[in-house]
């Protein structure tokens, strides 16, 4: 068995950034300065969108999306069960509702056909969350929303670096278009806390340039740099979501190294995929059939009792005794008491969702990660299996 605790997840943060983050403090330049500048340029830049907006995190960027995009009271948001909690709360805190459409339990994506089925007159916008990494059928969907005259804001948290037919995530297809990503801790790269909202549409991205600051019609660049101009305007009520310098140096070092990381969560995936596979109960993440690119944001397979013999969450404990951390992501969340009773879902309303919710488990997947540790998870799920 392993002596160290190996957690399911790590950042990889260089000395580089460790030392900008130092010169960030020393210059007294803390908050959107010339770093954020240069990390918005180089995200913009990388994913194709026209404008890249940092945010102090994925779930201001969402809320910033649904107040740019004028939703509330009154107004639906369609979006998957099978989320981290900031996607509907950020539609909740609008005052609009949202509709939870069922996934696929292969993709583990919202399904189209699904969406379609949860128009109403009161929809105003999808959220469909590319889960994993897994690009959402974009195509369809943006093909729905057309017809309907819905915005679209990709939850794009676990997707930097993922591909939808040969285009990056975060690219956008035009107005009413948005995608926003996370660097928590755990994602593809990391600013600490940190969001990027990106998008080809001027007038949103002028919008959430006000909203992420209180509704000033101008940066604090503008206003002190030694060129800038001190007057601004404010048109409607914002709330203080921008990103600080410090954070800003670290994603400029992470950007630098995004490609190498996602190379490396490629390897382990494909390491885990050819061990694990044929195991008793445990099925593996299947490729969606549209082209794509995977960003391995997580690696979940779903744990079947029947066949296994054990439930996920024994699964769960049994690594913790090997030493090695798992995790959840997610349960369906109309099972949690708040978005039950706010969207009217409850078990038996969304079976794919259920399905996944009650069987899925995050298995360690971090660019740090040794052959000997993807190794140590690999003896660990196969020792389980067959006791
Ligand atoms: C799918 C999804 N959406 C949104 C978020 C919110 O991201 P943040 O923690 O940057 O607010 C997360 C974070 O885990 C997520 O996984």
């Amino acid at each position: 068995m392993r002596k160290d605790f190996l957690p399911f997840a790590r950042p990889s943060i260089g000395e580089d950034a460790i030392s900008d983050v130092a010169d960030c403090i020393r210059s007294g330049w803390l908050v959107m300065g010339a770093r954020t500048a240069r990390f918005e340029e180089s995200f913009s830049h990388y994913t194709g969108a026209r404008y890249a907006l940092a945010v102090n995190s994925a779930t201001a960027g969402l809320h910033c999306a649904m107040m740019a995009l004028g939703i509330g009271a009154g107004d639906e948001v369609i979006t998957t069960p099978m989320t981290f909690a900031a996607t509907v709360n950020a539609v909740i805190l609008t005052g609009a509702k949202p509709v939870f459409a069922d996934i696929d339990r292969d993709t583990l994506c919202i399904t189209p056909e699904n969406i379609e089925r949860a128009v109403t007159k009161k929809t105003k916008a999808v959220i469909p969350v590319h889960f994993a990494g897994m690009p959402c059928d974009m195509d369809r969907i943006e093909a729905i929303a057309d017809a309907h005259g819905l915005a679209v804001v990709e939850d794009a948290a676990h997707a930097l670096g993922a591909e939808y037919r040969g285009r990056r995530i975060g690219a956008g297809r035009g107005p009413r278009r948005l995608a926003v990503f996370s660097f928590h801790p755990t994602k593809n790269i990391t600013t600490g806390e940190g969001g990027m909202v990106c998008t080809q549409d001027e007038e949103l991205a002028e919008k959430i340039m006000m909203l992420r600051q209180n509704g000033m019609s101008k940066g604090a660049w503008n206003r002190y740099a030694a060129k800038g101009r001190a007057d601004y305007d404010i048109f409607f009520p914002g709330l203080k979501y921008t990103m600080t310098d410090m954070q800003a140096a670290i994603g400029n070092s992470q950007m630098r190294l995004l490609e190498s990381f996602n190379r490396r969560r490629d390897e382990i995936v494909s390491f885990y995929m050819s061990e694990l596979s044929g195991l008793p109960g445990i099925i593996l993440p299947k490729p969606a059939p549209w082209p794509h690119k995977h960003s391995w944001h997580i690696f979940t397979p779903l744990i079947d009792r029947d066949a296994a013999g054990f439930s996920r969450d024994e699964f769960m404990l049994r690594m913790r005794e090997r030493n090695i951390g798992t995790a959840l992501h997610y349960r369906a969340l109309h099972l949690y008491s708040c978005y039950r009773e706010i969207t009217g879902a409850s078990r038996g309303s969304l079976p794919e969702a259920e399905y996944v919710s009650d069987r899925i488990v995050s298995l360690p997947l971090f660019p740090a990660m040794t052959d000997e540790d993807a190794e140590d998870v690999v003896s660990a799920v196969k020792e389980i299996c067959s006791l």
